[in-house]
């Protein structure tokens, strides 16, 4: 089985069907339905526990239901050898977390190019396409900084230009904007929308912040491991 698709033939949806997945005793996800479309924003709120990122890990091809399906352009990745997940996920998403999580020891630029790097690019070539979406985040006179010589929405920006440097078609965004204040968190979360809108990519978005939400084009609740 190869994990390529041809891009010609891609309509870029990505889809949980009836998803079910069980940790011991505590049913994680219930029958999930969830449907993405091609370069919507969709936020997924719901309370601690409730089985935002358990959705989002299976949506990924990082974790695997129980039963049920996740469909990527009409073919069930569950199925697939992790070796063909990882590689639809280095292509097709960009990943997005709470805590920027870029190496410390690298320049903003240099940890925005680590995607292009890991997919084979050479370094002159991927520090062009990192600089241009490190343009679009507003970071140019950051990018030769360190992480801790930056602001923590600044670092977070630069988290988000990491992830759309090898313009996926969906960001997975897990509270990316949880460690900023509100202000903060919506200036970034405005960048991070407008930026992904720039390359087509899609937005899944968790988040705890109703303001945060309301940005989606469509807003998904969950509770108990089912979508309401
Ligand atoms: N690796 C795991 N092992 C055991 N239980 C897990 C594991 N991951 C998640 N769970 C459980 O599955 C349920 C759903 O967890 P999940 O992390 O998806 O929730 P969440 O909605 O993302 O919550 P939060 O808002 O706190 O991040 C919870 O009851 C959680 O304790
Ligand atoms: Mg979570």
């Amino acid at each position: 089985m190869s994990g390529s698709i041809p891009r010609e033939r891609e309509t870029n949806l990505i889809e949980a069907k009836d998803a079910a997945l069980k940790f011991g005793t505590t049913m994680a996800l219930d029958g999930v339905n969830l449907l993405l479309s091609p370069g919507e924003v969709v936020s997924l709120t719901g309370a601690s526990g409730s089985g935002k990122s358990t959705l989002m890990h299976c949506m990924a091809g990082l974790v695997t239901p129980d039963s049920g399906g996740i469909v990527w352009d009409g073919q069930d990745i569950a199925v697939w050898s992790a070796e063909d997940r990882a590689k639809l996920r280095r292509e097709r998403l960009g990943f997005v977390f709470q805590f920027g999580d870029l190496v410390a020891e690298l320049s903003l630029l240099e940890n925005v190019c680590l995607p292009l790097l890991l997919t084979g690019q050479k370094m002159r070539k991927a520090k062009v396409a990192a600089s241009e979406i490190l343009e679009l985040l507003g970071l140019t006179d950051e990018q030769l900084r360190r992480p801790d010589q930056v602001s923590g929405g600044q670092a977070q920006r630069a988290a988000v230009a990491r992830a759309l440097v090898n313009q996926p078609d969906f960001v997975f965004a897990d509270e990316p904007t949880g460690s900023l204040d509100s202000s903060n968190a919506i200036l970034v979360l405005d960048a991070f929308i407008s930026a992904a809108s720039a390359v087509n990519a899609g937005v899944l978005l968790v988040t705890h912040d109703p303001d945060v939400a309301s940005h989606a084009d469509r807003r998904v609740k969950m509770a108990d491991g089912r979508v309401v």
